[in-house]
């Protein structure tokens, strides 16, 4: 027998997992402070990018000698930047389990040509991170945002390391505590956790990443795009708002206000708990459901931000089309945008938690997904 339509939809149903939702607060007027029509490096165009930069460092708790610069391209450009200006140097291990991991596999396999040592898992899994050797650098993304796997913590790497970590933190940041100590370059994009706009990235940098920069010049050329220092010497200016090439300054403002929105809901650990809460209302349905289950199987590792799940009912003929099949029926009826599996993993749905989604949404989406399966069954049954 079909259920009946829950009474009570989600009131915001944007669960995608980039560009995500927009803070709760957010409307186009707040940005009418923005520095349009002007030059990015007039006084209030710098001043409004160094607030960026300080913003972050502030909410993120970054130290005050670690470099933070604003950089094109979104996370892929700032992540592309630190492959091609920092590798070559040592040895390389690249740690993939999922899509975007496996992307930078393959930059730095076949584009750059490093023999790296690759350690790989499947979706769902981590690779073995007590078998990594620190005396190469060190590739990873802190969430598998296509797996909805992270790595539970920074204990695996160690203090004394010799090479450096280069981690793309784009659906971590702002919703997983980082430890900066461990960290010496991390990547994210204003789209992701904040429910900022694409196309700017952040590109964080230790003072040892630095420290390589200014004392290794790779073997193959690099473009203008991706430069961070000139005559052997980091270009400063990039990292105090000087920016390489025009950002959109609509772009910042809209950051600003996401920034100023963080504060407004406690900062960091805000962020995180809210985050935290909207993962655990989708884990306790799961957790009281025998049909639809979480794909990352280490509950240490289940992220809090990309919640990939899978559904597990024997009775699924193809759990393909009946996945797409319950993304249609949400999407149609405006309950739930965008939380198909992407494109590459496993057959299922992914919602977003970071903080800017309310847990009350989170909370009223989850009947939806019990009806749109029972749904589904039903309409299997009756095409058999
Ligand atoms: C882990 C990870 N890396 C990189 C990217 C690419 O980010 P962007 O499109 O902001 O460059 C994404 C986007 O979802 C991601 O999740």
């Amino acid at each position: 027998m079909a259920m009946q339509e829950p009474a009570t939809r989600p009131a915001n149903p944007r669960f995608s997992s980039g560009p995500c939702a927009k803070p709760p607060t957010f409307e186009l007027n707040k940005l009418a402070d923005a520095a349009l029509g002007r030059s990015h490096r007039a006084a209030i165009g710098k001043a409004k990018l160094k607030a960026a930069i300080e913003g972050t460092r502030e909410v993120l708790g970054i130290p005050a000698d670690y470099r933070i610069g604003i950089v094109p391209a979104s996370d892929t450009g700032a992540v592309e930047m630190a492959l091609w200006s920092l590798l070559g140097a040592r040895g390389v291990e690249m740690l993939a389990w999922e899509s975007f991991g496996k992307g930078w596999v393959t930059d730095v396999v076949k584009q750059l040509k490093l023999d790296a040592v690759v350690r790989e898992a499947e979706y769902g899994q981590l690779p073995d991170l007590s078998a990594v050797d620190f005396a190469n650098d060190v590739v990873f993304t802190w969430n598998g945002t296509t797996s909805g796997v992270r790595v539970p913590n920074g204990d695996w790497i160690p203090a004394d390391r010799e090479g450096l970590t280069i981690c793309d933190a784009t659906s971590a940041a702002f919703a997983m505590d980082l430890p900066w100590d461990k960290l010496d370059v991390t990547t994210f994009s204003w789209q992701k956790v904040l429910g900022g706009e694409a196309a700017h990235g952040m590109l964080i940098l230790s003072p040892r990443a630095v420290e390589r920069l200014e004392s290794y010049t790779p073997a193959w050329p690099l473009p203008k795009i991706f430069r961070l220092t000139k005559g052997g010497k980091l270009i400063e200016g990039i990292f105090s708002g000087a920016t390489i090439n025009t950002p959109s300054m609509l772009c910042v403002e809209d950051y600003l206000f996401a920034l100023d929105w963080a504060r407004s809901v406690g900062g960091l650990q805000g962020l995180i708990a809210r985050a935290d809460a909207n993962a655990r209302a989708v884990w306790d349905f799961c957790d009281t459901r025998d049909w639809i289950d979480n794909l990352a199987e280490d509950p240490a590792t289940r992220s809090n931000t990309s919640v990939c799940l899978k559904f597990t009912d024997p009775a699924i003929a193809d759990p393909a089309a009946f996945s797409k099949a319950v993304v249609k029926r949400l999407d149609d009826l405006g309950v739930a945008y965008d939380i198909g599996a992407y494109r590459d993993a496993p057959a299922g749905l992914r919602i977003w938690c970071g903080g800017t989604v309310e847990t009350s949404d989170v909370e009223a989406l989850m009947p939806w997904i019990e009806w749109a399966y029972q749904a589904e069954l039903e309409a299997q049954k009756q095409a058999a």
